[in-house]
């Protein structure tokens, strides 16, 4: 089990002693190596992972420690010897059982170029870790995408986060075997299951994401608790909501020639959502690429009992995808695995059961990817009905992980599962300008009145939601 921080007045003198070392291993660990790494890691319940910045040009670091009056800041070097390193001052922010959460951002970064970092707080330094920024100029890389990760404290199972957290590090490196180079890792909401700190500190367990950068969106697990709020450390995020969660937070960033605009759909206010693309893509006109990632499944059909949420959902945003011409939207939330046909207004304009690409599609590919802790198949002998609009399924127990290769007229996803190592599905999307086939497409009257009313409902949510965390708090401190 992962150890609690101590009280505050010894937490003050082992924040001046932390030392956020790693014992890293490369590639993938064997059970044993990951079960002693684990004991040394979860003692010290950092959970420092690197985010991506606004572009290739800056990332994101943010770690746990121990109340203390120390300012924390990154060092970043050219050489393993931190020779000439230049001192990135950042901020903290409370983080309820763990204290602090320490954030940093590093600007300035050239393009090409193999980085040295550590961390610090006060006058005591962090291992060293080094990461890459992408080529000058270069529209090609490679990313991981999973989702619904699920990393689970248990109560039955004193060792479920360890062992949830080895097999996404497990994956990660199966996937740097078929790409070494990986410049992303995509995770689309669901990271925890109670959204304990316990469970973020499991889920950047794997040394990968200390070179890689990790760009998570909310899921409704990671909302269960206010961990995901202080735990992330996001570039761009949209600030002029008329209402939010509360816990996560719409943001965008560009790799490549690709935007990435990360939504969070536990807020149900289509207004705020809207606003923020079309900021989003007003700052970025020229970008090539738009991928949206958001935790809903909007298509998939598998859970009869969602398909209520699911349309009213689709009713909120799939407007949104078709007015800003997004490309393809990467959700979970169902943990099963699915590929839509081409969509546009909310219908089919392209069954994609029978192709392995598609040349500028006129309009939006969804995606699921499947759970690496909590894979779904068939219930009762009998497979769940497939939503009308996918093309392509697949029902499976294994493990299952994505990577996605971005070129300067293509998008290939290849899937895979662990177990087998197979590569299940390989589906390519080509285009030959920003907006592809892509119609054009303006909100309409009913579409207009949709978002207004989305608004009323998310403020209402949202104020519940946030009485439920005031009622935790209360009978936690108080013992009401
Ligand atoms: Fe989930």
């Amino acid at each position: 089990m992962i150890k609690k921080f101590v009280g505050k007045p010894l937490s003050v003198l082992l924040c001046a002693a932390i030392v956020l070392s790693c014992s890293v291993f490369s590639g993938s660990a064997a059970k044993p190596q990951w079960d002693e790494y684990w004991d040394d890691y979860s003692q010290k319940g950092e959970a420092l992972y690197m985010s991506p910045g606004s572009d290739e040009t800056s990332r994101g670091f943010s770690w746990y420690s121990p109340s203390c009056s120390g300012k924390c800041f990154v060092e970043v070097s050219t050489s393993p010897d931190m020779s000439g390193a230049i001192k990135f001052p950042g901020e903290f922010v409370k983080a309820g059982d763990a204290d602090r959460r320490n954030r940093v951002t590093v600007s300035g970064l050239s393009l090409g170029t193999e980085y040295y970092y550590r961390c610090g707080i006060g006058s005591v330094y962090s291992d060293i870790y080094s990461f890459r920024t992408l080529s000058s100029g270069s529209e090609d890389f490679s990313l991981f995408y999973t989702t619904d990760i699920h990393i689970t404290e248990s109560s039955e199972d004193e060792y479920a986060i360890r062992d949830f957290s080895y097999n996404l590090d497990t994956t990660l490196n199966a996937a740097l075997e078929r790409r070494e180079d990986l410049a992303l890792v995509l995770s689309g909401g669901d990271q925890a299951s109670y959204g304990l700190v316990s469970e973020y500190i499991g889920l950047v367990a794997s040394p990968v994401f200390r070179s890689i950068p990790f760009a998570t969106t909310i899921g409704n697990h990671d909302r269960k608790a206010p961990t995901y709020k202080h735990f992330k450390h996001v570039p761009n995020e949209y600030k002029n909501y008329i209402t939010s969660s509360y816990i996560g937070s719409d943001y965008w960033f560009v790799m490549g020639d690709v935007l990435f605009l990360m939504l969070d759909t536990n807020n149900p206010s289509a207004e705020d959502h809207r606003n923020f693309v079309k900021k989003a893509v007003a700052e970025n006109p020229d970008v090539y690429w738009r991928v949206a990632v958001f935790h809903h499944d909007l298509y998939g059909g598998r859970i009869p009992k969602r398909e209520q949420e699911n349309g009213l959902l689709r009713m909120l945003l799939t407007p949104i995808m078709d007015e800003f011409k997004v490309d393809l939207a990467l959700m979970g939330h169902s943990h099963f695995y699915t590929i839509s046909n081409v969509m546009f207004n909310d219908k089919t304009v392209l069954p994609t059961a029978e192709l392995d690409s598609v040349d500028n599609p006129a309009g939006t590919i969804y995606m699921v990817s499947g759970s690496i802790n909590r894979p779904r198949i068939e219930t009762g002998g009998e497979a769940p009905p497939l939503g009308e609009h996918i093309g392509k399924s697949y029902l499976t127990e294994e493990k299952i992980y994505n990577i996605i290769d971005f070129t300067d007229d293509s998008i290939a996803i290849h899937s895979y599962t662990l177990e087998s190592g197979e590569e299940f599905e390989s589906f390519t999307i080509s285009k030959t300008s920003n907006d592809g086939g892509h119609p054009d497409s303006r909100p309409g009257f009913k579409d207009t009145i949709v978002r207004y009313i989305s608004v009323l409902v998310g403020i209402f949510n949202n104020l519940g939601r946030t009485l439920d965390y005031l009622k935790d708090y209360l009978t936690k401190t108080f013992n009401f």
